[in-house]
């Protein structure tokens, strides 16, 4: 009788532990099926902080989405400096510095793909709209949109000084004045990109500093497979205030740039320029409005793209040391590092001064306080791995300086 007692007590205990086994193993099933729920719930968290209610929606044919939105409430609003910002448009004497001229042999007839569908009403602005892929693509949600961090190799046998980790470029620099505003035609071509998680890049920065520290503004020309999903060439603005560290980004993919016109930041610009074919070049300018420190960018035709406000920048907002023009290549696989990234700069051709095959930009202007756009004094091209990719500039007497940039990556012997 004691005993059966002694081993119902058994049994019932067994039958407790047995629960409490399953209760923890639940527990524990739980806790691990918490990050992918996580994961989730902060990409849709994301997408609701980046995507604003939409006026009206377009659909592009090359598969983007545009939103259009009511100009107060786009993501710039969100950034804690900006909470009291008032909107100030383009002031026109910025809007209507001489343009450069129309030149031989290149058309002008720059579109983006989504203005084929439609447009956006007054009062609101474009935006492409980030999709739960865009964030699938990324290693870590807060670096969305943002350029690697620029850290230096501790080396001293580089001829150019240090040269950034993980980037080569080849541009054009002018460093030693104050600018305050600089610009270019920038010839428009479709490089390939060997690896999604690297991009090349056509642009102008304006930065407070020519060292390893610095603020810039940029903008120009992209392929980047994976900020965008896909291998087009897009028009991008970036700005950081740490050298892509921790603040900035491309386009509106974090708060800070207003918008302010009916061009896509992101969007797929074209016709394109084909070798021995066609020409196209997209005009860039960006300008400092001095009395209120925001930096403006538009393009050729007086067209409005939007700024970077003083309250976000630091020296920046009074003026520019350097300014860059070219190209840069963003890959791991770069300097010694064997195989070399086959991934493009320019139009993948090397720079060789010829119209139609290498890419180019024209109409290089810098702005002091003088309010003149001219030609910069002292200019230096830079090709940081010159058998990869190389920089020249064509300057000859009574003839418009050609800067020509550009290269394959990998090409061996020399760019193993
Ligand atoms: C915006 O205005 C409010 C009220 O005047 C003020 O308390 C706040 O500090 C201002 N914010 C910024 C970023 O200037
Ligand atoms: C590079 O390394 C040397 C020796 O380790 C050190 O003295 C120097 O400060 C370093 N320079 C930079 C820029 O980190
Ligand atoms: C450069 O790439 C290497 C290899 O992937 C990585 O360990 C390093 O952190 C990268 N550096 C920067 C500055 O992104």
């Amino acid at each position: 009788m004691e005993r059966r007692h002694e081993s119902e007590m058994w049994e019932i205990k067994g039958t407790v532990l047995f629960l409490w086994v399953l209760f923890a193993v639940c527990l524990r099933l739980n806790v691990e099926a918490k990050p992918s729920s996580t994961l989730e719930t902060q990409i849709e968290a994301k997408l609701k902080q980046l995507n604003k209610p939409a006026v009206k929606t377009i659909k592009s044919e090359d598969g983007d989405i545009i939103d259009c939105v009511n100009i107060y409430d786009q993501p710039a609003f969100d950034h804690p400096a900006l909470e009291n910002h008032t909107i100030k448009m383009m002031p026109d004497y910025l809007l209507e510095l001489e343009n450069s001229n129309t030149e031989e042999g290149l058309k002008l007839e720059i579109f983006q793909t989504w203005q084929k569908s439609g447009s956006c009403p007054k009062g609101t602005i474009p935006i492409r709209r980030i999709v739960k892929e865009d964030l699938l693509r990324v290693a870590s949600l807060d670096n969305f949109g943002r350029k690697p961090p620029q850290l230096y190799e501790n080396s001293t046998d580089q001829e150019n000084g240090y040269v950034p980790e993980n980037r080569s470029s080849a541009y054009l620099l002018a460093v030693g004045y104050n600018y305050i505003g600089a610009q270019a035609d920038i010839n428009l071509w479709n490089p390939k990109v060997a690896q999604t998680n690297e991009f090349t890049t056509a642009q102008i920065w304006l930065k407070n500093n020519n060292g390893p520290y610095f603020e810039s503004v940029e903008s120009g020309w992209t392929v980047n497979p994976k900020l965008y999903g896909d291998g087009a060439t897009r028009f991008f603005a970036y700005w950081t205030r740490d050298s892509y560290r921790s603040t900035g980004c491309f386009d509106l993919t974090c708060s800070g740039f207003v918008q302010i016109g009916q061009v896509v930041l992101g969007g797929t610009i074209g016709p394109i320029s084909s070798f021995y074919g066609p020409q196209y070049d997209i005009n860039i300018g960006m300008f400092l409005e001095p009395n209120s420190g925001n930096w403006y960018l538009k393009l050729k035709n007086n067209i409005p793209i939007g700024y970077w406000p003083a309250e976000i920048l630091g020296s920046l907002r009074h003026s520019a040391i350097a300014v860059e023009w070219g190209g840069q290549v963003s890959s791991v696989n770069i300097r010694k590092k064997t195989p070399h990234t086959s991934t493009q700069m320019g139009s993948g051709e090397f720079a060789n001064g010829r119209f139609q095959q290498s890419c180019f930009m024209r109409n290089i202007r810098i702005m002091d306080y003088s309010l003149q756009l001219k030609y910069p004094r002292d200019v230096t091209p830079i090709a940081q791995e010159p058998f990869c990719y190389t920089a020249i500039n064509d300057v000859r007497p009574g003839i418009e300086p050609e800067f020509y940039f550009g290269g394959p990556g990998r090409d061996l012997p020399h760019c193993p």
